[in-house]
């Protein structure tokens, strides 16, 4: 059985999934693999890339207690989709660990597919995001298990994530996206996504889903931090609209604007950027050549995502749009 699963980058479009907004990613053509033959009673991976195995028995009650620290992810798919054999077998993985490229749903997908899930794209999503929650404790929303399970080679995906509906949305010809680390690891993570969420939250519960909210709404929020993060998530969402009709009409330098100013929305409003994302992104946003650049997926360090004219820069990856998670040979 082999089953493989790409990472994703986010063009834009962050912090608005678990409100049932809107975001674009894109599976890239950097994935994980997961090989093995399945049976026994319990799943045990090696992997060519992290320490130790991860050995999970079948009836995993608490996948945040697993070490080494992956085996968290790997207990949370078998807790979530309770295959009914175990597996033995190696994951190995192009993806860097822990960048913000969405390593772990990717591990998330393939392995869930290597288990012998059944199901539609969006059932493999739903379950993967289900399992992140579990291993990591973060209360993340399904943009990433998605990309990974249902992307389309050279489209970005347009997720609706109040209906869940997908729209694949062409790349223009004459651009690259290139991904470049920023080198902050990313700290904090996990408590500050999650106090995010509750801000996002307390809006909602005074003006009702930010997906249909306004400006006008968002100004009668109190709390200035409140108000501050119901206006990046407003604003974010139209920001994802004139992206897909920016990128329709191949106007690659709106493109590249509406992506500077979802960075400017995640540092101020948000709050989720770092001096090193930000000198980061000022940089490639001077360099020529370069329509725009934002840090992408939840911050707090992690990569920068660019958008240019082709070959402009030689550093970080050159991603493709690639097809969603599959299996490879069973
Ligand atoms: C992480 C989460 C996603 C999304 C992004 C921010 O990648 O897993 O669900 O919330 O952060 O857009």
């Amino acid at each position: 059985m082999l089953a493989t699963a790409p990472g994703r980058v986010n063009l834009i479009g962050d912090h608005t999934d678990y409100t049932g907004g809107l975001v674009l990613p894109m599976a890239i053509d950097l994935a994980t693999t997961v090989e093995g033959v399945p049976g026994g009673d319990e799943v045990r991976l090696t992997s060519e890339e992290l320490p130790g195995p991860a050995v999970v028995p079948l009836d995993v009650a608490e996948p945040q207690e697993c070490e080494p620290p992956w085996a968290r992810f790997v207990a949370g798919v078998v807790a979530v989709t309770t295959p009914a054999r175990g597996f033995t077998g190696v994951v190995s993985t192009t993806l860097p660990v822990g960048a913000g490229l969405s390593s772990s749903a990717a591990l998330e997908v393939a392995l869930a597919l290597a288990l012998g899930f059944e199901g539609s794209a969006l059932e493999l999503a739903l379950a993967c995001q289900r399992a992140e929650q579990l291993a990591s404790g973060v209360p993340c929303g399904v943009m990433d298990q998605l990309a990974s399970a249902a992307g389309v080679a050279g489209h970005a995906l347009l997720i609706d994530c109040t209906t869940l509906a997908v729209t694949p949305v062409p790349i223009p010809e004459d651009v690259e996206v290139v991904v470049v680390p920023s080198g902050d690891v990313r700290r904090l993570a996990e408590s500050a996504y999650a106090e995010r969420r509750a801000q996002c939250e307390a809006a909602i519960a005074l003006i009702g889903p930010l997906a249909q909210a306004t400006a006008q709404d968002v100004a009668t929020v109190a709390d200035p931090v409140v108000r501050a993060r119901a206006r990046h998530v407003v604003t974010e969402n139209r920001r994802v609209r004139d992206m897909v009709a920016a990128m329709a009409a191949g106007e690659v330098a709106a493109c590249g604007a509406l992506m500077v100013a979802s960075h400017e929305s995640l540092r101020v409003d948000f709050e989720v950027s770092t001096p090193r994302l930000d000198a980061l992104v000022a940089e490639l946003v001077a360099t020529p050549g370069v329509h725009g650049a934002r840090l992408t997926g939840a911050g707090f360090g992690g990569c920068v995502v660019a958008l240019t004219r082709p070959g402009t820069l030689r550093r970080g990856w050159r991603v493709q749009a690639v097809g969603g998670a599959e299996v490879v040979r069973w």
